[in-house]
């Protein structure tokens, strides 16, 4: 039997695909997912929230955790925040809700993947806007010209996955501006917005009424595997991606909003667990780096944020060469193009990992480029 035809061409990510062939032995400098564990606080809140009803919340999410969430932001609780079961699912009820077959989105270049993978879903066209190398700012000139009256949507994302980049105030008023001018949605993904090195990295929240804010828990808490991201927008923007949502998910886990409304009710904790979590990325990206300009010979300006290193190799099918290191030197490392034409050239080297695995795993890259490995 076919399958639906929304979906051909949509197949493992190539993320996956290596991630797939790791064994035992494997360094695994390919997933995008915090190497955090939860201290002895953090482990009771969370048999606090085990010990919380187990039934349905609003679809929208409990009030108590909206209301959380919206202090200290332009938002109204009741009706203009969503929690939701991850930002990957916030990002689909928003394709659901206000993009339609032919209108354009924009995605960056290179982007997290499951932009571009939701825009074709919903039978949407992508049209890429260029980050580019050293330091992949965004062209804000030149993405305006890539805005045509079929634009819906413009995704922004920062701190970026794979780059580390982050995008500047300056920039990113300009964008909110230009979604005003153009009558489309920004939506800004902010997952990476606490794991940040010198400054914070500034957010869209406010600039438009134009923009949705999406972030979660699972970058800035490692609770990656509990499902628990939200979105605020105005209000009547926010209606039919409640209705999306409902019926993708009826409402995020229980369990893990009450967690998560633990955990920001619990300020003093939070902020020290944030700043533990800055301190340990901080000793990771040093690692990373100084192995990167060792072993593969690259100096890249250092990631602003995130834990992602996007660093250049030389000239060859990245694709098969980060199989191949998958397979025969037992490291995992993604290649650039995974994330559009752009990372032609270049892997992302994530340094979610111990000191140790960082090391190890680009010192095997950077042997195996060198020729030893073969
Ligand atoms: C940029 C970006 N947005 C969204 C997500 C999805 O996060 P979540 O676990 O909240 O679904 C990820 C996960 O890797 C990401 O890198």
């Amino acid at each position: 039997m076919r399958s639906a035809s929304r979906l051909d061409g949509i197949g493992l990510s190539l993320i996956r695909q290596i991630n797939a062939l790791a064994t035992p032995l494997s360094v695994n400098l390919g997933i995008g997912e915090p190497n955090l564990r939860p201290d002895e606080t953090f482990r009771a809140m969370a048999r606090r929230a085990a010990e919380a009803p187990w039934q349905y919340s609003a679809n929208a999410g409990f009030l108590s955790l909206r209301k959380k969430l919206a202090e200290k932001t332009p938002f109204d609780p009741a009706a203009e925040v969503c929690v939701t079961a991850g930002v990957q699912e916030a990002l689909f009820a928003i394709f659901q809700a206000w993009v339609d077959p032919g209108d354009e989105v924009l995605i960056p270049d290179p982007g997290f993947l499951s932009y571009a993978t939701m825009a074709k879903i919903v039978g949407a066209k992508t049209i890429p806007y260029d980050l580019e190398p050293p330091s992949w700012t965004i062209d804000v000139a030149a993405l305006e010209k890539k805005i045509t009256k079929k634009t819906k949507v413009i995704i922004v994302n920062s701190p970026s996955n794979p780059l580390g980049a982050v995008i500047d105030e300056p920039a990113l008023r300009a964008i909110a501006a230009m979604a005003d001018a153009h009558e489309c949605l920004v939506v800004f993904d902010e997952i990476y917005r606490e794991i940040w090195y010198d400054a914070p990295p500034p957010s869209m929240m406010g600039m438009s009424p134009n923009v949705i804010v999406a972030n979660g828990m699972s970058k800035s808490h490692g609770m990656t595997g509990l499902r628990l991201g939200w979105l605020m927008a105005r209000a009547d923007l926010m209606k039919p991606i409640i209705s999306a949502h409902q019926y993708l998910a009826t409402c995020a886990s229980v369990f893990s909003q009450t967690l998560t409304e633990l955990i920001f009710t619990a300020e003093d904790w939070n902020a020290s667990w944030l700043m533990r979590v800055r301190e340990q990325f901080t000793r990771q990206r040093e690692a990373a780096l100084a192995a990167i300009e060792r072993d593969l010979g690259a100096r890249i300006e250092p990631p602003a944020g995130a834990f992602y290193a996007f660093a250049p190799v030389p000239s060859c099918d990245t694709v098969t060469f980060t199989k191949t290191l998958a397979t025969d030197a037992a490291v995992l490392i993604i290649p650039g193009v995974a994330f559009g034409k752009n990372g032609e050239g270049f892997v992302r080297i994530s340094f979610a990992a111990n000191l140790d695995q960082i090391g190890t795993g680009i010192e095997r890259v950077g042997r195996w480029l060198a020729g030893a490995g073969r």
